[in-house]
């Protein structure tokens, strides 16, 4: 009989092969073994959790996730303490027998205890996750184009900009990547992926007299044979609006002899502003991350909502794979914070877990979502729903 249940020590030989035949079958198992993620599997005193399925002894379904420290995100303007779900396979052999779906159904009151009030990921295919209520929550966006393509913009000639190298340049990073909250929720690099970045690229620090104003990453790769490498940009993070234009200077400068540029940013940073051509670059819009509340009461009472909301809803809620957020709530304004408190009055919306997801998840705003017949009220309901959970960004730097 498979055994459903949190993993223990014992298992990971097991399930750490099981993860590289998923997802790394690829590269040498010997050289996989020596990945520094290894050592975080199942490791709850650093807040990483496993729970596996087992057959005969061996680990045939795993699913992990950790939980999230105050200091690394921001979620709709404050700090939302979530699970962060990762390596979810099942052996091919034993696919489609409802394990990841026992293992969702034993993580969930686990990330409740831990205090995680909603779940993220980043899945291989949406609708699998959608069946777990998970909803898209994340933009960001891809450029690609030549050199001759982008032009200069005004630069700020007071910027000194430096290559970052030192440990303690990932303090500087995190400060900036802090700022760029201003665009919408967060959750921002910590130690592990600024040290991948720093080793395997360029990474630099724009400053001027006050301090750090700006960050941008680059990494050159091979293009086809017999063509000039190609770059690609990333983690383009300013404080303000003005240094963006030294950030596309530096960019050009450093495409003076690749033959593409890939440049990754927040949706919000504009890039195309600085297209010449405006007919041949690409502009693809992305994001693939997508979350669920797992607390609805504790999700609530985490966020902010905008100051002048001032009218309750009263939502009637069915959520079967964490069964303590079914209920009747009035969601209760209070002065840029948000109370769901139980209720006994006549709801105005009833949802499931999936379309709370998706009302939250900042992609898609209730009114729209109501247009789009996702869900089902009155206009007027949709209206006020759309002033606790305006449109909200959300970009994860970190992939997991
Ligand atoms: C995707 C994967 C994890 C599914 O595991 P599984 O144990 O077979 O999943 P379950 O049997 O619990 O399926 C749960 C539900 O998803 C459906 N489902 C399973 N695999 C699916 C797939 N590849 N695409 C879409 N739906 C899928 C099932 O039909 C079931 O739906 P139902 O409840 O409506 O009947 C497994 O196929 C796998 O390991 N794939 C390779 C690794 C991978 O891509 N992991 C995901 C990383 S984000």
């Amino acid at each position: 009989m498979i055994e459903i249940r949190e993993a223990r020590e014992e298992d990971r030989e097991s399930a750490i092969r099981l993860l590289w035949k998923a997802f790394e079958a690829t590269t040498n198992y010997d050289d996989y073994l020596k990945q520094e993620w290894i050592e975080r599997w199942n490791n709850p005193e650093k807040e990483n959790y496993a729970y596996v399925a087992v057959d005969k002894g061996k680990v045939v379904s795993s699913l992990s996730f950790f939980t999230t420290s105050e200091h690394e995100q921001i979620i709709r303007g404050a700090s939302v303490r979530f699970a962060g779900v990762w390596g979810v396979t099942t052996d091919a052999a034993y696919r489609r027998r409802g394990l990841v779906k026992k293992l969702f159904d034993i993580s969930f009151p686990r990330m409740r205890e831990e205090k995680a009030s909603l779940s993220i990921l980043d899945p291989f295919h949406r609708p699998f996750y959608e069946k777990f209520s998970f909803a898209l929550s994340e933009k960001r966006t891809r450029h690609i184009f030549n050199r001759g393509q982008i032009r200069a913009g005004k630069t700020r000639d007071d910027i000194i900009i430096r290559e970052a190298k030192d440990p303690e340049d990932r303090k500087t990073i995190q400060q900036v990547e802090r700022s760029m909250i201003r665009f919408g929720s967060r959750f921002f690099s910590s130690d592990g992926p600024l040290d991948y970045v720093m080793k395997n690229g360029i990474m630099h620090i724009l400053e001027d007299k006050n301090g750090p104003v700006g960050c941008v990453w680059f990494n050159f790769t091979r293009g086809p044979p017999f063509t000039p490498p190609e770059l690609t940009v990333s983690m383009s993070r300013y404080t303000s609006d003005d240094v963006f234009p030294s950030i596309v200077e530096l960019v050009r400068n450093y495409s003076a002899n690749v033959s593409k540029i890939t440049w990754w940013a927040d949706a919000d940073v504009p890039v195309r502003h600085y297209f010449t051509d405006i007919h041949q670059p690409e502009s693809h819009m992305l994001g693939s991350m997508m979350m669920r509340v797992v607390d609805l009461e504790d999700y609530c009472h985490s966020i902010k909502i905008p100051e002048e909301t001032s009218e309750k809803v009263t939502i009637e809620l069915n959520d079967d794979q964490c069964p303590w957020n079914t209920g009747v709530y009035t969601l209760i304004p209070d002065g840029g914070n948000l109370r769901a408190e139980r209720s006994n009055s006549e709801p105005e919306i009833s949802l499931n877990a999936f379309q709370l997801s998706e009302m939250i998840g900042g992609i898609t705003p209730p009114t729209l979502l109501r247009s789009l017949q996702e869900i089902k009220c009155n206009a007027e309901t949709a209206k006020r729903l759309d002033k606790m959970f305006p449109a909200d960004t959300f970009v994860s730097y970190v992939r997991f």
